[in-house]
C-alpha cells in the first residue's frame, strides 16, 4: 500500500483555490499539486481527450506515491472521474482512491436554496456533460437546475484579466443568459475552480439576495469527513505539513501566477507526464 501526500489536480491554476481551503482546514497533511498548464484549458476539449489527460495525471500522482488524488477540476471530474474509478483504478493501483468535486457539491447545494432554483456556471465541458443536473436530481429531486457555460471565463482568469473592465462584458453576458433561463434562481454555484477569482465581479452584477457559492469550503469539509470515515486511508497520508507544486509548463510562469490563486508565494517544479 502506497503512503505519501494527497494529490490535488487541475488543468492549470484553478485547483489551487481548492488546495488553499484544504490546507486551511487540514494543515497537518502533505499535499502535492499538479497543474497541467501545458495542456490547459480542458473546458472545451472532447471527452476522450480530457479522459486521457486526466488518466495520465492520475498515473503520475501514483508514481509520486500519492494514495489519494483529488480532481480539483470540474471538467475532469465530469468527463474522466467515473471511468477512472470504474475501469482503470483496479488495473493501476487498486488500493488508491481518486475523488472529484462534483459529488460533494451536489450533496449539499440543494440545502442552500430557498426558492428551489439553482444556477450552475461552468466550462462548456462541464455544462454539456449535464453532470450537475443528473447528480443534483438524485439528492434533491424537486430542485430546478439551470445551467450556463462561460467559455471565456477561464481564459480571462488564466490571462490575468479577471479584474479588468473588459471582463465585465463576458461576466454580465453569462449571468444574463443564466437568469433568462431561471429568473427565480437564488443560488449560483461557481462550478469551475477558476471562477472564485471572478467572484467579486459576479457578486457586483447580481442582486444581494442571490447567494454565490464557491466550492473550496465544500470540498475541504467533505474531504475531512471522508478521511474521518476512512481511517485506513488517512493513516497512509503523510502528516508533515509538506507542500510541493508541479506544473507541466514553465515553472517561472507558474510561480508568478499561482500565488494569486493560492494566496501566498510558492516555488514549483517541472512535471514530466507520460503520454499514452
Ligand atoms: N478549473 C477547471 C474546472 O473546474 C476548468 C479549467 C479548464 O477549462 O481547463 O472545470
Amino acid at each position: 500500500m502506497q503512503e505519501g501526500p494527497i494529490g490535488v489536480f487541475d488543468s492549470g491554476y484553478g485547483g489551487l483555490t481548492i488546495l488553499r481551503e484544504l490546507v486551511d482546514r487540514m494543515p497537518q497533511y502533505d499535499y502535492l499539486y499538479l497543474g497541467d498548464n501545458a495542456r490547459a484549458p480542458y473546458g472545451n476539449r472532447s471527452f476522450s481527450t480530457v479522459y486521457r489527460y486526466t488518466l495520465e495525471a492520475v498515473e503520475w500522482f501514483f508514481r509520486q506515491g500519492c494514495p489519494l488524488v483529488i480532481l480539483a477540476c470540474n471538467t475532469a471530474s465530469a468527463k474522466a472521474l467515473r471511468t477512472i474509478q470504474q475501469n482503470d483504478l483496479d488495473r493501476i493501483e487498486p488500493g488508491n482512491r481518486v475523488l472529484g468535486v462534483i459529488r460533494p457539491t451536489t450533496e449539499i447545494i440543494g440545502n442552500i436554496s430557498r426558492t428551489g432554483s439553482i444556477g450552475i456556471l461552468g466550462t462548456t465541458g462541464t455544462i454539456n456533460s449535464n453532470s450537475y443536473g443528473i447528480e443534483i436530481s438524485k439528492f434533491f429531486p424537486k430542485v430546478r437546475v439551470y445551467q450556463q457555460d462561460c467559455p471565456m471565463w477561464v481564459p480571462l482568469v488564466e490571462n490575468r484579466e479577471y479584474e479588468s473592465p473588459g471582463a465585465d462584458y463576458f461576466i454580465r453576458e453569462c449571468l444574463e443568459k443564466l437568469f433568462t433561463q431561471g429568473p427565480d434562481i437564488d443560488t449560483v454555484l461557481l462550478a469551475c475552480t477558476h471562477y472564485p477569482l471572478l467572484v467579486n465581479k459576479i457578486r457586483r452584477f447580481l442582486p444581494a439576495e442571490v447567494e454565490v457559492v464557491t466550492q473550496g469550503p465544500i470540498i475541504a469539509e467533505s474531504l475531512q469527513k471522508y478521511l474521518l470515515r476512512h481511517a485506513s486511508m488517512s493513516s497512509r497520508i503523510h502528516q508533515n505539513s509538506g507542500r510541493r507544486f508541479f506544473t507541466t509548463d514553465s515553472t517561472a510562469d507558474f510561480d508568478a501566477h499561482a500565488s494569486i490563486f493560492f494566496g501566498k508565494g510558492l516555488r514549483s517544479e517541472l512535471a514530466v507526464i507520460e503520454d499514452h
